[in-house]
């Protein structure tokens, strides 16, 4: 089911979520409609308090490819890009923001089975994007000339 997206304002996006615990139905079903939601609105990710829930559940949506990811952590962050990143949370608004080049993360899959994943260029900037959601932070708290996107 494609949900509808809290926008920046809403106290639920300030929360630091919680770790999942339970690895069921529940979580597949949150996991289901995040996939449905991120589709739907063409974003490159989604964070599960985005939707209202306040656990520590990402999905990214991307180029190289559609991952889960339940508690995700990093292992470490390297280098330096700039780049504009925009969020389904803040709506007609695009901002430059500084990230690591290549991160490494570690985090679980529905089933709570644990993967590694090491990402660089766009790939890991969505992941800061959206695992700083986790944590209550907005890219716009760490972007420079925040403006109107185009589209
Ligand atoms: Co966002």
């Amino acid at each position: 089911m494609v949900r509808d997206i809290v926008q920046i304002g809403n106290p639920i996006l300030r929360k630091k979520c919680e770790k999942v615990t339970e690895f069921g139905k529940e979580l597949s079903s949150l996991l289901d409609d995040m996939k449905e939601t991120v589709i739907a609105y063409d974003g490159a990710g989604l964070a599960a308090p985005q939707i209202g829930v306040n656990l520590r559940v990402v999905v990214i949506n991307v180029d190289e490819g559609y991952f889960e990811l339940v508690n995700p952590v990093f292992v470490w962050q390297k280098g330096e890009q700039i780049g504009a990143e925009g969020c389904l949370s803040v709506r007609g608004k695009q901002g430059t923001v500084v990230r690591p080049s290549k991160v490494k993360i570690l985090f679980q899959d529905r089933n709570g089975d644990k993967f590694s994943l090491v990402a660089r260029d766009f790939l890991a900037r969505a992941i800061c994007h959206e695992l700083d959601h986790l944590d209550g932070i907005i890219y716009t708290d760490k972007a420079t000339n925040v403006r109107n996107s185009e589209d």
